[in-house]
């Protein structure tokens, strides 16, 4: 259990390198899910407002017996509230759903430049509030992309400690990621497995046969050794305990190497494009 690595954000704060996601997952099944996933010994887990289940994560964290204190726990603020009132709202709500009296790290879920007449600044102001008030301890963003992240910087106190991005096999985003290095931002990277997508491609197959684990594995593991913050999804037990055992083999630089290569850059984007998302939930 004790085998995944913490990262240290540059407000100091720690987060386990692996954890567990519930995008996709129904409010009925999610408490069961996030129980089996501690019992696995995850202690992570990636939630958002626009998932509908942040209640049934707090069920499932009370059910496992552990602390709060135990569990790392990450949500997001959705795309209809950025107006800060809105923000300070939506927040509260959020904490009351989970049932917790705060968060380890609360995100902006996706930028909507295009929206609030570009203004995201404001947004992450709201943000610095509850990281100031103690009930995020972390606060950071996601679907950042550079420019965005600059114009934090260029008008904001607190550096985001965390970019939740789309990164796989397909999609390496590596400027970004490397942004975010050079920054002291953390990546943390959605979708890891391109949702099964990259699964079956014969490098990857390849060395999984030549290390005896499976393709998710060492999907995971490649993420794991460039340094990004994981937390694939899955509501079938034999597939959370198997993404959770990547820390007992290693990839030579080779394979490292060959996965790299497998990038397609934009073609390999699955998810909406961070400078056109505009999806608010009505
Ligand atoms: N910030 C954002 O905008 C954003 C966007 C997307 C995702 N996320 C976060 O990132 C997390 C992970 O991303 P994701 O849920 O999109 O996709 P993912 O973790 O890459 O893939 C999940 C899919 O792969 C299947 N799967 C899981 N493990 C497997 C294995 N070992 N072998 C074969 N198939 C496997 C799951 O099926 P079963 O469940 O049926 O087993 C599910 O269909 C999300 O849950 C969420 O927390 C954030």
């Amino acid at each position: 259990m004790s085998d995944v690595p913490n990262i240290t954000l540059n407000d100091g704060n720690t987060i386990p390198q692996l954890g567990f996601g519930v995008f996709q997952i129904d409010p009925e099944e999610t408490a069961e899910a996030v129980t089996e996933a501690i019992r696995i010994g995850y202690r992570h887990i990636d939630t958002a407002e626009m998932y509908g289940n942040e209640r049934e994560v707090g069920e499932g964290i009370r059910a496992s017996g552990l602390d709060r204190g135990d569990v790392y726990v990450t949500s997001k603020l959705n795309n209809s509230f950025h107006d800060p009132d809105d923000a300070r709202r939506a927040f509260d709500t959020t904490l009351s759903d989970l049932g917790f009296d705060h968060v380890d790290l609360f995100l902006i879920h996706w930028p909507l430049p295009t929206l609030y007449d570009g203004d995201f600044v404001s947004t992450w102001k709201a943000m610095e509030e509850f990281h100031n008030d103690g009930r995020a301890r972390s606060v950071g963003v996601s679907n950042f992309q550079i420019e965005h992240l600059e114009r934090l910087a260029a008008e904001t106190d607190i550096v985001p400690a965390v970019n939740q991005i789309e990164v796989h096999p397909y999609f390496a985003n590596d400027a970004v990621r490397e942004y975010g290095q050079e920054h002291g931002i953390a990546t943390e990277a959605w979708s890891p497995i391109a949702q099964g997508g990259v699964l079956e491609d014969s490098t990857i197959t390849q060395v999984a046969e030549k290390v005896g684990k499976t393709p998710a594995q060492v999907v995971l593991r490649w993420h794991i050794q460039r340094g990004d913050i994981v937390f694939p999804k899955s509501v079938t037990p034999s597939r959370m305990q198997g993404n959770f055992e990547i820390f007992d083999f290693e990839l030579d630089s080779s394979d490292m190497d060959d996965i790299s290569a497998l990038d397609k850059d934009e073609d390999g984007r699955t998810g909406p494009h961070p400078d056109t998302m505009d999806k608010v939930p009505s």
